[in-house]
């Protein structure tokens, strides 16, 4: 097996070289004066097993570009098989013609991805399950489920519990987390009256009383959470937590969270925390390095990927 990582999550690549105890592949990743990206990867890669492990986040171009040339050098090296590992899978909200004369663009990424030389997929809560349908290549969808359930049992008395997800679009990840931990379910539905009239957040399920745990696969803006956390404040909630996935966080993001009525955000490091997420006073990070490094043993011995989920 050769891991060989891009730029965008040195930590994470080096937590789930540390997991499966195997060295990161020497690799070179260089820009020219242009910015264009030059790839050289410094060891014999022939008939390997080769994972890269590469979250295309911001600057997300760039990174996805990294993404593409790695896997076509080691390609163009006679590697056996390539695995893109792609723990944030950037563009993945792109995923139908949202208009008239709109792009797909998970699927132009899932067909760069192709082209590029990926034999397989491995990536973590897709926005849309669906969108391992655009590749038509073995795409394996993890979950963070697993790291989340234990978190909270760790840190939440189960008896009050309340998980809400913060959208309608969002309520099969919430029922099954939901489930999991042995808790109820609510929903908030927002809606727009009117055009030009603001947002309405609609509270589905009585959270009077409860410690409410949001869960979602992105926090962006951080509009979406703040605004929720705010609705199931007003509805009578104890305290508001969010488990996340993927903690874009772009803009003003953390500033944003860390002046809202949420308690907590838990995110994945499955995107590098910056700085100001690291000093937060409201978000933590759990590492999903040994997810990632178990699911990459397991492709690479032809074992079974599903049952760390059972
Ligand atoms: C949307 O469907 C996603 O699941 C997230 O709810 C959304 O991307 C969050 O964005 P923001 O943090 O900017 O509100």
């Amino acid at each position: 097996m050769k891991l060989v990582a891009g730029n965008s999550n040195s930590p994470l690549a080096e937590a789930i070289a540390a997991y499966l105890n195997s060295p990161l592949t020497k690799c070179s990743v260089r820009r020219f004066a242009d910015m264009e990206i030059f790839v050289e990867i410094q060891e014999n890669v022939r008939g390997e097993d080769a994972f890269v492990i590469q979250s295309t986040s911001y600057p997300a171009n760039d990174h996805m570009m990294e993404l593409l040339i790695i896997m076509d050098a080691l390609r163009r090296a006679s590697a056996k098989r390539i695995t893109a590992v792609i723990p944030y899978f950037g563009y993945a909200r792109q995923d139908r013609k949202a208009g008239p004369r709109t792009p797909i663009s998970a699927k132009l990424v899932a067909n760069l991805i192709t082209h590029a030389g990926a034999d397989r997929v491995l990536t973590l809560d897709l926005h849309a399950g669906q969108i391992q349908g655009f590749f038509d290549i073995p795409t394996d969808n993890l979950y963070a489920a697993p790291v989340m359930v234990k978190d909270i049992e760790e840190n939440y008395d189960n008896g009050n519990l309340m998980v809400v997800s913060p959208d309608v679009g969002g309520v099969v990840r919430a029922r099954g987390l939901a489930q999991r931990i042995g808790a109820p379910l609510a929903i908030i539905d927002k809606r727009r009256e009117r055009a030009g009239v603001s947002e309405v957040m609609h509270v589905i399920g009585d959270v009077a009383g409860r410690s409410c745990i949001m869960v979602d696969d992105i926090v962006d803006s951080g509009g979406t959470l703040c605004n929720a956390a705010g609705a199931l404040m007003d509805q009578g909630a104890t305290e508001v937590s969010a488990y996340i996935t993927h903690g874009v966080l772009s803009g003003g993001a953390v500033a944003r969270i860390s002046a809202s009525a949420l308690k907590n955000l838990i995110i994945t490091d499955s995107i590098m925390p910056t700085e100001a997420v690291r000093v937060s006073h409201n978000i933590r990070v759990l590492s999903i390095a040994p997810l990632i490094g178990e699911a990459i043993a397991r492709t690479s011995g032809e074992k079974s990927v599903s049952s760390l989920f059972d």
